[in-house]
């Protein structure tokens, strides 16, 4: 792993979950939650989702991730060993000292907890290890589970990005958050 990314120490371990860097054999389990339709509206992602644009992100991210470009985890449930989220930071800016946070968690487990869970974690490790000064979210404004997440997290919600997001032929508005290091 490239860049000041080294300096991370992983995998994290949370109450519930290990995340960790995507493996060639987690290809499956991402394939199975990102085809499912209804993740589409708030996930960018390739739609229809094919088994090979899973393969892909394993294989980018993990090539992004050596050049201290981006971080991509996957959590798993240590019960279970199931996949239970994807957390990553990107546009990592290291000259100002921050970068973005994205989520998702497969369907069948929204509202038990993961994302909070994984994103407090990742923003603790983010700002203990790497000279990273805040972390900020952009939220589509309907969103409310993933500005719930932000919430529970410490994240405050700075302003509206207005008509941002083109949606078909709809545009949207979408929020910005943001953590600073002192505030978590
Ligand atoms: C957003 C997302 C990651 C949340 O994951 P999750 O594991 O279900 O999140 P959590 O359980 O930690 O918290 C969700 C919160 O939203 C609330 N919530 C969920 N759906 C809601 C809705 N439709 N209206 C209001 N609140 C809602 C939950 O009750 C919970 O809040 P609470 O703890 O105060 O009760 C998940 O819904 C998802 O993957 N969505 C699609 C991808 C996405 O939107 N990613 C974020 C892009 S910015």
């Amino acid at each position: 792993m490239g860049g000041n990314l080294r300096s991370l120490r992983l995998p994290i371990s949370t109450a519930r979950m290990t995340l960790r860097i995507p493996e060639p054999s987690d290809a499956e389990a991402v394939y199975r939650a990102l085809h499912d339709a209804k993740m589409g509206r708030f996930v960018r992602r390739p739609s229809p989702y094919r088994r090979l644009d899973a393969d892909a992100f394993v294989r980018v991210t993990r090539r992004k991730m050596q050049k201290g470009e981006f971080l991509s985890l996957l959590g798993f449930e240590r019960a279970s060993s199931e996949l239970r989220v994807a957390v990553g930071l990107h546009s990592i800016d290291w000259a100002n000292r921050h970068a973005e946070i994205g989520y998702w968690v497969p369907r069948a487990h929204w509202g038990k907890g993961w994302a909070t869970e994984a994103v407090t974690a990742v923003c603790q490790e983010a700002f203990r290890r790497l000279p990273i000064h805040r972390i900020e979210a952009t939220v589509s404004s309907g969103n409310v589970a993933s500005a719930r997440v932000l919430a529970h997290v410490g994240f405050v919600k700075e302003g509206t990005r207005r008509e941002s997001k083109l949606r078909g032929t709809s545009w949207c508005d979408s929020d910005l958050y943001g953590l600073l290091k002192r505030e978590l």
